[in-house]
C-alpha cells in the first residue's frame, strides 16, 4: 500500500495545471508514519487574482450562455459526468483520501460513494431547477404582475477543511455548479491531494475552463485573500470557529455574504431505559469516527446516574475492541490524527483536563503496539466538571467526555451548556420524551436513538457558535442562488399618483 503513487499536480486554473506564481509546494505528510510523500503547490495572492478572473470569465462567456445562463439540465450533465468518474475511480480517491488524512480506508469509501451521490443529487435539482427558477407572486394591485427569478449569485470562494476534504469539498461545488455559479475551491494544506484530482476529473469531463478553479495553500495565504476579493460573490467555509470569525469579520468590509460552518461541541443524552448494546455503539459512532475529529461529534455523553456505571464499563470494553491501525490495514477503526500539530493539541487537552481534576478511565496516550504515527486511543474521561476545559472546547481527537444526571430537565441543561449548537443525540425507548427533549436542544442537528448519520437530502448546518446557513438539499442550492424580484406595470392607463400638469 505504501506504494501509491501521489499525483504531482500543479494548481487548476482556468482548466489549466499552472505553477504557483511563487513556486513553493507544501509537504504531504502521510499521518500514519510521519513521512513526507509528496507536495502540493502553495498559492498566494497572484495565484488567487488569477483563478478568480478564470471563474469571472467563466460565468460572463459568451453572455453566460456556456454556463450561468445555460439551462440546469445542461449543467446537470457535467455533474453526472464528474459522479461517474468519481466512481470510476473510487478506490484510488479513497486509497489517496486515507493516506492523505489517516481516516480508516472503509470510511474514505463511504466519502467517495457519498461524493458521487451528492453530485448525482444536485445534477438532479439542476435539472428541476429549469421550471422552477421563476416563481409567480401574487400582489394586491391588479396593475402589476410580479414574480420572481432564480438565478445563480456569482463567482464563489469555497474554503474547506481536512477531516472529510473531498466530501466538503462537493457539498459546496455540486449545489454551486448546479446552481451556476463559477467556483474557486481553497481545501485545507492538511489535506489537498483528492481536491486536485477532483479538477482533473472536471477537465476528463470538459469542464468548460474557469467554471471550477483549485488553489491549494496556506490559509492567511491563498484563502484569506479569496476572502478579500472584491469579484468573489460569496464565501462558503467549513473550519473552525476562530478561522471562521476571521472571515466574517473580513468579509464584513465589502458586505460579502458567507455561510459559516463551524466547530462543535455535541451532547449524546442517554436515558436509564435504553439497550446498553446499542447505546454504547452509537456512542462510540458519535465520538471516534473520523478518528474523532468530527464538527459534528457527539463528544460529550450525558449518561443517566442509575446505568452510568454498568455503560462505562461496557464503554471501555468496546473501545478495548476498536482496532488502531494504520488506516490502510483490514478492520481498522481508529487511525491517525491529522498531523503533528493536531495531535499535540488534542494531547494536551487530555493533560489538563487530568490537572483539572478529571480522570482517564481509557486511552489517552498512543497505544503500545504503535511506535509512530500520530496514534491516540479512544479515550474516555470521567470526573468532568462544567468549568473544565474539556467539557467546554472542542478537542478533535478521540476524547469523549461524560458527566451523569438524574432528571431530564438536568439533562437537557447539561446538553445546552455550550457556546456551540451544531448536533446533538437522545437515546432513549420513549419516543415521548424523545421529542420532548429533541425540541429543547439548541442544536441544527438532532439524533433520535443514533448519532452522525448524515444524508445529503437533508439540511446541515448549526446554530450560536457553530454557524450559520445551511448546506445540502435543497438549502444547499438555495445558498448559491440570488432570488431576483421582477416587478411589471402591466395598466393601461397612466398610474395617476402625480396629475399631469396643465397643457
Ligand atoms: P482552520 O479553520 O484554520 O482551517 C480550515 C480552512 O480554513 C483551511 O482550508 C485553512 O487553510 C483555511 N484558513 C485558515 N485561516 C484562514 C484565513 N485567515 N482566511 C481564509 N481561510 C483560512 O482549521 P485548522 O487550523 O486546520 O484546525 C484547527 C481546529 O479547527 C481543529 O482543532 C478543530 O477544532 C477545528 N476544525 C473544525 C472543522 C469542522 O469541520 N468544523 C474542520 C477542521 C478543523
Ligand atoms: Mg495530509
Amino acid at each position: 500500500m505504501a506504494n501509491t503513487e501521489i499525483p504531482n499536480r500543479q494548481l487548476f486554473i482556468d482548466g489549466e495545471w499552472r505553477k504557483p506564481f511563487n513556486n513553493k509546494r507544501i509537504p504531504i505528510i502521510n499521518p500514519a508514519t510521519e513521512e513526507i510523500i509528496g507536495d502540493v503547490p502553495a498559492a498566494t495572492a497572484e495565484d488567487v487574482d488569477a483563478a478568480v478572473e478564470a471563474a469571472r470569465n467563466a460565468f460572463y462567456r459568451n453572455g453566460g450562455r456556456d454556463w450561468s445562463a445555460a439551462t440546469g439540465a445542461h449543467r446537470a450533465k457535467y455533474l453526472r459526468a464528474i459522479a461517474a468518474k468519481i466512481s470510476e475511480k473510487k478506490s484510488e480517491l479513497a486509497k489517496l483520501e486515507s493516506i492523505d488524512c489517516g481516516k480508516p480506508l472503509d470510511e474514505a469509501i463511504w466519502d467517495i460513494d457519498d461524493v458521487g451521490g451528492c453530485f448525482n443529487y444536485y445534477a438532479d435539482l439542476a435539472e428541476a431547477l429549469d421550471s422552477k427558477n421563476k416563481i409567480s407572486v401574487s400582489v394586491p394591485m391588479e396593475v402589476f404582475r410580479c414574480h420572481v427569478l432564480k438565478e445563480p449569485l456569482g463567482v464563489v470562494g469555497l474554503i474547506t477543511p481536512w477531516n472529510y476534504p473531498l466530501l466538503m469539498a462537493t457539498w459546496k461545488l455540486a449545489p454551486a455548479l448546479a446552481a451556476g455559479c463559477t467556483a474557486i475551491l481553497k481545501p485545507s494544506e492538511l489535506a489537498s491531494i483528492t481536491c486536485l484530482e477532483l479538477a482533473e476529473i472536471c477537465r476528463d469531463v470538459g469542464l468548460p475552463p474557469g467554471v471550477l478553479n483549485v488553489v491549494t495553500g496556506l490559509g492567511p495565504d491563498a484563502g484569506a485573500p479569496l476572502v478579500c476579493h472584491p469579484h468573489v460573490d460569496k464565501i462558503s467555509f467549513t473550519g473552525s470557529s476562530v478561522t471562521g470569525s476571521k472571515i466574517m469579520a473580513s468579509a464584513a468590509q465589502l458586505v460579502k455574504p458567507v455561510s459559516l460552518e463551524l466547530g462543535g461541541k455535541s451532547p449524546i443524552v442517554v436515558f436509564e431505559d435504553v439497550d446498553l448494546d446499542k447505546a454504547v455503539e452509537w456512542t462510540l459512532f458519535g465520538c471516534f469516527l473520523t478518528n474523532g475529529q468530527m464538527c459534528s461529534a457527539t463528544s460529550r455523553l450525558i449518561i443517566h446516574e442509575s446505568i452510568a456505571e454498568a455503560f462505562l464499563e461496557k464503554l471501555v470494553k468496546w473501545c478495548d475492541n476498536i482496532k488502531v491501525s494504520d488506516p490502510l490495514e483490514e478492520g481498522c477503526k481508529l487511525g491517525p490524527i491529522i498531523s503533528n500539530a493536531q495531535y499535540t493539541k488534542v494531547l494536551s487537552f487530555i493533560s489538563r483536563a487530568k490537572e483539572e481534576g478529571a480522570s482517564i478511565l481509557c486511552g489517552g496516550a498512543r497505544p503500545q503496539h504503535l511506535d509512530k504515527g500520530y496514534f491516540i486511543s479512544p479515550t474516555i474521561i470521567m470526573d468532568v466538571e462544567t468549568s473544565m476545559q474539556i467539557w467546554r472546547e472542542e478537542v478533535f481527537g478521540p476524547a469523549l467526555c461524560v458527566k451523569t444526571f438524574a432528571t431530564e430537565e438536568e439533562a437537557i441543561e447539561l446538553a445546552n451548556d455550550t457556546q456551540y449548537g451544531l448536533g446533538a443525540a437522545v437515546i432513549s425507548q420513549d419516543l415521548e420524551r424523545c421529542k420532548r427533549v429533541s425540541k429543547a436542544f439548541q442544536a441544527g442537528i438532532v439524533w433520535v436513538n443514533c448519532s452522525q448519520p448524515c444524508f445529503f437530502q437533508a439540511p446541515w448546518g448549526g446554530k450560536k457558535r457553530s454557524g450559520f446557513g445551511r448546506e445540502l438539499g435543497e438549502w444547499g442550492l438555495e445558498n448559491f442562488l440570488n432570488v431576483k424580484q421582477v416587478t411589471e406595470f402591466t395598466g393601461n392607463d397612466q398610474f395617476g399618483w402625480y396629475k399631469a400638469p396643465p397643457p
